[in-house]
């Protein structure tokens, strides 16, 4: 049986492209990447995931694909590929890249021939319809930037499909010499060293659509095919799959733990922010209930932001609208109707203790926990960017030019601009002051990581609820043969105490491992346990030394 690292690890996402430039360009690149690994082990994360590396015209910030088999040229080569995964490895840190098969580029060589001629053989590699479809407007994904899912194309004298933007047309999944393909695009990546891969859009890439088809039928079997290729070329490589779907739909996705390992937990995002908005659990304690349970092998993702916009396209109408005065309230702060595009730190009003509790509560909620690259410093967001690209912004480093980011002599050439000026400017955000105060954020990440690390039970044990009687206090306890933890958060801006009584998991004296504060110690019978403002106390119940020993696992 492989190891199951991916259920104590903590994943961090970012961008090559605004991460960190190492030749002047204005391009953050693999070899600036490699430079800044030692920020990455430093901060205790063990999984990079890498959002889109390939070759690409970049009209969707690179999940547009032109070449499935290359690097960006602006980003490196195969070779500084290569050389990243041998970096990271050395130091403890595994990488995924993205998975974007559910569409190519209209610009990949596939498409330009498959659009040339009927005769071409890439013609059923997509989607075509020679009559105009019925359903031209059915299941866009992002309204307002997109017209349509189906567009006509002059050369081929047909419409051809695509769930997302028009330059990305969907690839026919109903053609076995597309999966065929697929599966040859996972193995060159992990005979490379990927550790794994995040898989774009899920839903759609195992949908049969059809020309009038509003509900299209989904063969979830191709899961298990990439999945076993996955697995027979590297026994302990992951797919974390993008599926946010309905609950009933979600464990299909995970099958008897023959189809997808790890998948986002969309629900437990969205209602984690209705929780925060009302400073009550009720939400989170609903989506808990909510989220299946999934076969022992596999593990759901926990995540606050991400690259995309938050999305609360499963609330309803009143929960949505709270979220929104909450934490997007001016109209240019939503995108595509049903979400937020804006990072952590100023949606909650760049309170430091609110932005650790949301951090604290994350990490103690069920899953692996996947944070973006620039929130342990608090980075905040460029609203007069177009779209996503306002979360997007290059990494602030330090306070020099182009905060760090590039040495480039033109401001014009970055890849995007860097925040500057006011409060989540580079000038005051940035890793080099917060790597010298110990009191900063970055140093509460770094200490939360590393203590995250030393209770794996957060990631492997078995959840819990207790009841605390305090509408605003989580307490969960997560019990794993290695010992038991109890994690304790205050949603709200008043502390409260609350008594919960022994638990059966517990063995000699609670200990508070990390919190918020220096709190009294609690009881042997965790009663009058206090919480401050916005508080957070995780507090070990029991340790059975020796239970880990033999799992090489490890955070
Ligand atoms: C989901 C990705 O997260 C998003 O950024 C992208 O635009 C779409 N898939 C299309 O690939």
């Amino acid at each position: 049986m492989p190891e199951r690292w991916f259920r104590q690890a903590v994943i961090y996402c970012l961008d090559v492209d605004t991460f960190q430039d190492s030749n002047g360009d204005g391009v953050g690149d693999l070899p600036g990447l490699i430079d800044r690994l030692d920020h990455l082990a430093r901060l205790g994360i063990t999984c990079v995931w890498l959002n889109p590396i390939h070759p690409s015209p970049d009209r969707d910030d690179g999940y547009d694909i032109t070449d499935f088999y290359a690097v960006h040229p602006a980003l490196g080569s195969l070779g500084d590929f290569v050389e990243l995964i041998h970096q990271s490895n050395n130091r403890g840190i595994r990488v995924m890249i993205d998975l974007v098969v559910n569409h190519t580029s209209d610009q990949h060589p596939w498409f330009q021939s498959a659009r040339s001629s009927p005769d071409s053989p890439y013609r059923d590699w997509y989607v075509w319809s020679l009559d105009e479809p019925s359903d031209l407007r059915q299941g866009m994904v992002f309204p307002g930037y997109q017209d349509t899912t189906w567009t006509f194309d002059d050369e081929a004298g047909a419409w051809y499909y695509h769930r997302f933007y028009d330059f990305q047309p969907d690839l026919n999944m109903a053609n076995p010499r597309v999966r065929q393909e697929i599966e040859k695009i996972i193995g060159f990546w992990l005979q490379l060293g990927v550790a794994g891969f995040r898989l774009d859009a899920a839903p759609f890439v195992i949908e049969l659509t059809e020309p009038g088809v509003a509900e299209p039928r989904r063969d979830f079997s191709w899961l298990e095919d990439f999945n076993k290729q996955l697995s027979w070329r590297r026994g302990d490589a992951v797919i974390l799959a993008e599926a946010n779907v309905e609950r009933e739909e979600l464990i299909k996705y995970f099958g008897d733990g023959h189809r997808l390992p790890m998948l986002f937990n969309f629900i437990l995002n969205q209602r984690t922010f209705l929780a925060l908005a009302r400073e009550e659990v009720g939400p989170i304690l609903q989506a808990l209930a909510e989220t299946p349970a999934i076969p022992d092998t596999c593990q759901f993702a926990t995540f606050l932001r991400n690259h995309d916009e938050v999305d609360l396209g499963r609330l309803v109408g009143h929960e949505h609208d709270e979220v929104f005065a909450a934490f997007g309230p001016d109209p240019k702060m939503q995108l595509y109707g049903r979400g937020i595009r804006r990072r952590l730190a100023p949606m909650l009003g760049n309170d430091r203790r609110r932005i650790e509790m949301a951090y604290a509560l994350q990490f103690s909620l069920p899953g692996t926990p996947v944070i973006r690259y620039g929130d342990e410093i608090g980075m905040g967001d460029d609203l007069s960017l177009p779209e996503r690209n306002a979360m997007r912004t290059p990494m602030q480093w330090s306070n020099t030019r182009h905060a760090g980011f590039s040495t480039s002599s033109r401001k014009s050439d970055l890849r995007r601009p860097v925040i500057s000026g006011g409060e989540f400017g580079f000038e005051t955000v940035n890793v080099v002051d917060q790597q010298r105060d110990p009191t900063s954020l970055l140093s509460w990440f770094q200490r939360a990581l590393l203590i995250l690390r030393e209770c794996p039970e957060f990631g492997a044990g078995k959840c819990s609820y207790i009841d605390t009687g305090r509408r605003s206090v989580l307490a969960l306890i997560h019990d794993a043969p290695s010992g038991a933890m109890l994690a304790v958060v205050n949603l709200a801006h008043t502390g409260c105490s609350f008594d919960l009584g022994r638990q059966q998991c517990q063995d000699g004296s609670p200990i508070d491992v990390f919190a918020d504060k220096n709190y009294p110690n609690v009881t042997d019978n965790l009663d009058g346990i206090e919480i401050g403002p916005f508080g957070y106390r995780w507090i070990r119940l029991r340790r059975t030394i020796g239970a880990r020993a033999g799992s090489a696992s490890g955070r």
